[in-house]
C-alpha cells in the first residue's frame, strides 16, 4: 500500500484513566473513558472500546497519488495444466512500525507503533501462517544505509519477528521504503547490499524469517530495480543467511497486473540457494491502487493476475501475492474469492498471499485485518480461512 500516513493529535485533560489494553467504553461501561499516558481509547464495537498504544484521535490519510491504470480485461481462463493444491502461505501484513512516514526517527507511540503480538496470536489461532512486518529503514539505520542499527528499534522489531517464528510461522521482514531512503531513490547498490548483510546477520539462524528486499519500487530505472534486488540477495547470502526465502519486488509498485510488461527483466535474478520468490501486489479497485472500497467486477481478481501466473510458469519462477484486499461488499468478496481460487488452482507457481493489512492503528480503515473488529477481518476472515495452508 502506497503512502498511507498517520496523522495524530494529542488528547488532553484525562482524569481517572484506564490502563493499557483495558476497556474504556462501550454500552453499559461505567468506568473511565480515558486512557493512561501513551494510550488512547479506540472504539472496537458498540459494546467495547479499548486503550491501545499511541496518541488520541488518530486518523488515516490516504495518498491520492494514483498508480498506473489497469486496462486489462482478459478473462480468467485457466492456464496450462494447473496443479490444484494448497497454498503454502496465507497471512497478513502487519503495519505500524513504518507509520509516520517523514517523521524520522519519530516517537514510538506517537508516530509509529509495533504490531500487537496478541492480535497476531489471534490470527495464528485462526490458522494464518505468514506475517509481513513492515518497518522503516530510516528508523533502523538513521545515519546511512551502511551504519549500525538503532538498537531500540531493532529490539522491538526482533521481538515481533521472534514472536511469529517461535510460534512456527513465517515472518517477512519488509523495509517499507519504495526503493527510497529519506525520500531519495537508492542508487548505491553496494550500500544497499551492506544494509542487507547487516540485517540478515541478525536473523541468519532463523529459517522462518523471509527477507523482502523492499516494498514497492516505483518510478525508478528498471535496471536499477534489478540491481538492487540482486545486491540484496548477494548481501543476504554473504551474511551466512542461506536457509531463508527471499522475496524480490519489481518496479511499478510490484503490480501483478503489469508484471508481464514492466518487470520481465527480473527473470535474470540469481540466488545460489534458489529460494527467490517474486512478490507482487494486486488491488481490485479501478486503478489498482487499493484506495477504494469498490472492486471493478466480481471477476477482476483472477483477471488481474492471470498474466503474472503465465509469466511465472513460463520463466520457471515462484510467486507470492504480498498485498491484496477488497472492500466490505459482495462484488469485492466475489472478486477476492476468484483471486484466491486462481492462486490455489495455480499453486505450482503461487506459494501464498498476504492480506493488506492488520496493525493496531488502522482504526476503521476499510481493509483493516486487525482482530477482533477490523473491517477487513470481519468481512473476509471466513472467506480467507477456506484457503488456509
Ligand atoms: C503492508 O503494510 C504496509 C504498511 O502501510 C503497506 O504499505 C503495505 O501495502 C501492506 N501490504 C503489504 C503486503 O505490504
Ligand atoms: C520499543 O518499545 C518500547 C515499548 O515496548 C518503547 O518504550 C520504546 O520507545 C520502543 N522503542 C523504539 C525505538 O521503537
Ligand atoms: C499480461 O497480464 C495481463 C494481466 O493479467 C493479461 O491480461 C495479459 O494478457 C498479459 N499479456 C501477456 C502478453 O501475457
Amino acid at each position: 500500500m502506497k503512502s498511507s500516513i498517520l496523522a495524530s493529535v494529542f488528547a488532553t485533560g484525562a482524569v481517572a484513566q484506564s490502563g493499557p489494553w483495558q476497556q474504556c467504553g462501550g454500552i453499559g461501561w461505567q468506568g473511565s473513558t480515558d486512557c493512561v499516558s501513551g494510550y488512547h481509547c479506540v472504539y472496537q464495537n458498540d459494546w467495547y472500546s479499548q486503550c491501545v498504544p499511541g496518541a488520541a484521535s488518530t486518523t488515516l490519510q490516504t495518498s491520492t497519488t494514483s498508480r498506473p491504470t489497469a486496462t486489462s480485461t482478459a478473462p480468467p481462463s485457466s492456464t496450462t495444466s494447473p496443479s490444484k493444491g494448497k497454498l503454502k502461505w496465507l497471512g497478513s501484513n502487519e503495519s505500524g512500525a513504518e507509520f509516520g512516514e517523514g517523521n524520522y526517527p519519530g516517537l514510538w507511540g506517537k508516530h509509529f507503533i509495533f504490531p500487537s503480538t496478541s492480535a497476531i496470536q489471534t490470527l495464528i489461532n485462526d490458522g494464518y501462517n505468514i506475517f509481513r512486518i513492515d518497518f522503516s529503514m530510516e528508523r533502523l539505520v538513521p545515519n546511512q544505509l551502511t551504519s549500525s542499527f538503532d538498537q531500540g528499534y531493532l529490539r522491538n522489531l526482533t521481538e515481533v519477528v521472534n514472536f511469529v517464528t517461535n510460534a512456527g510461522k513465517y515472518a517477512v521482514l519488509d523495509p517499507h521504503n519504495y526503493g527510497r531512503y529519506y525520500g531519495n531513490i537508492i542508487t548505491d547498490t553496494n550500500a544497499f547490499r551492506t544494509f542487507w548483510t547487516n540485517l540478515a546477520k541478525q536473523f541468519a539462524s532463523n529459517s522462518l524469517v523471509i527477507f523482502d528486499t523492499n516494498n514497492e519500487y516505483n518510478t525508478m530505472d528498471q535496471t536499477l530495480v534489478l540491481n538492487l534486488n540482486q545486491a540484496a540477495i548477494d548481501g543476504i547470502r554473504a551474511a551466512g543467511a542461506t536457509s531463508q526465502y527471499i522475496f524480490v519486488e519489481g518496479n511499478a509498485w510490484s503490480g501483478a497486473w503489469s508484471w508481464n510488461t514492466t518487470n520481465t527483466n527480473m527473470a535474470a535474478l540469481t540466488d545460489p540457494q534458489n529460494k527467490i520468490v517474486y512478490e507482487m501486489h494486486q488491488y481490485l479497485d479501478s486503478d489498482s491502487s487499493g484506495t477504494h472500497a469498490e472492486c471493478v467486477s466480481s471477476t477482476i481478481g483472477a483477471q488481474r493476475v492471470v498474466g503474472a501466473t503465465q509469466w511465472l510458469r513460463a520463466n520457471g519462477k515462484l510467486g507470492v501475492l504480498g498485498e491484496f484486499a477488497g472492500g466490505a461488499n459482495a462484488v469485492c468478496q466475489q472478486a477476492v474469492t476468484g483471486l484466491l481460487d486462481h492462486l490455489q488452482d495455480n499453486s505450482d507457481v503461487w506459494l501464498g498471499a498476504l492480506w493488506w493489512a492488520a496493525g493496531p492503528w488502522w482504526g476503521d480503515y476499510m481493509y483493516s485485518f486487525e482482530p477482533p473488529s477490523g473491517t477487513g477481518y470481519v468481512n473476509y476472515n471466513s472467506i480467507l480461512k477456506k484457503y488456509l495452508p
